[in-house]
């Protein structure tokens, strides 16, 4: 049986919370948009894709031989970002700090399930909280974002998060199915 699964840094209830307000605020400048429920708010690490379930073991002890290797850590929010997909866009947030510290994470993370025999990210790590998909502005980026600041709330890193990606009655549902505790 297939999963589709990734790895992430799961974001604390409160965030959760302060990122749904800024999704509310972000609507009155789209035309449409499809907005990440606040629940599903999360910082993927390393996208695993659709996996046998037979491999989750190997998975949990690659992550946990990624995450021992890397101390706590701290980010922040950053500012708003897009990625361009054709007329629209996909919104999120960027996050700063010890972003270093990161991309450490995601190179152990992947090195370890280099090791048993998942394939390496070709493109480089871009690490954001996805906001919206498929949104379409009713202004200039500029404005928008000038509009829309962001608090560089913290986000502490203290482990990753093995999830689930499933459609529960048609709801797009992330399932966390392991944590491995960093440092
Ligand atoms: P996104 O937020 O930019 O869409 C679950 O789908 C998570 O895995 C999401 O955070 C998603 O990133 C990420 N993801 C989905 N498909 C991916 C891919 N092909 N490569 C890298 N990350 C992917």
């Amino acid at each position: 049986m297939l999963m589709r699964l990734f790895v992430a840094v799961t974001l604390e209830q409160e965030l959760k919370e302060y990122l749904e307000g800024r999704q509310k605020a972000m609507r009155d400048y789209c035309r449409r948009g499809n907005f990440s429920r606040p629940e599903n708010l999360h910082l993927t690490v390393k996208f695993l894709g659709e996996v046998e379930r037979e491999k989750l073991s190997a998975i949990k002890q690659a992550m946990d031989e990624g995450a021992g290797a890397i101390q706590p850590f701290q980010l922040q929010l950053g500012d708003w970002g897009y990625f361009s997909r054709g007329s629209k866009k996909i919104l999120w947030v960027g996050l700063q700090g010890e972003t270093g510290k990161l991309l450490e994470l995601f190179r152990s993370t992947e090195t370890a399930l280099a090791k048993r025999g998942f394939p390496k990210e070709s493109r480089p790590l871009k690490a954001h909280i996805t906001m919206a998909r498929e949104a379409e502005l009713t202004q200039e980026w500029e404005k928008v974002v000038n509009s829309l600041p962001l608090e560089p709330r913290p986000v502490p890193v203290t482990g990753i998060t093995l999830m689930e990606s499933t459609r529960i009655n048609g709801v797009l549902t992330y399932k966390p199915l392991y944590r491995s505790q960093l440092g």
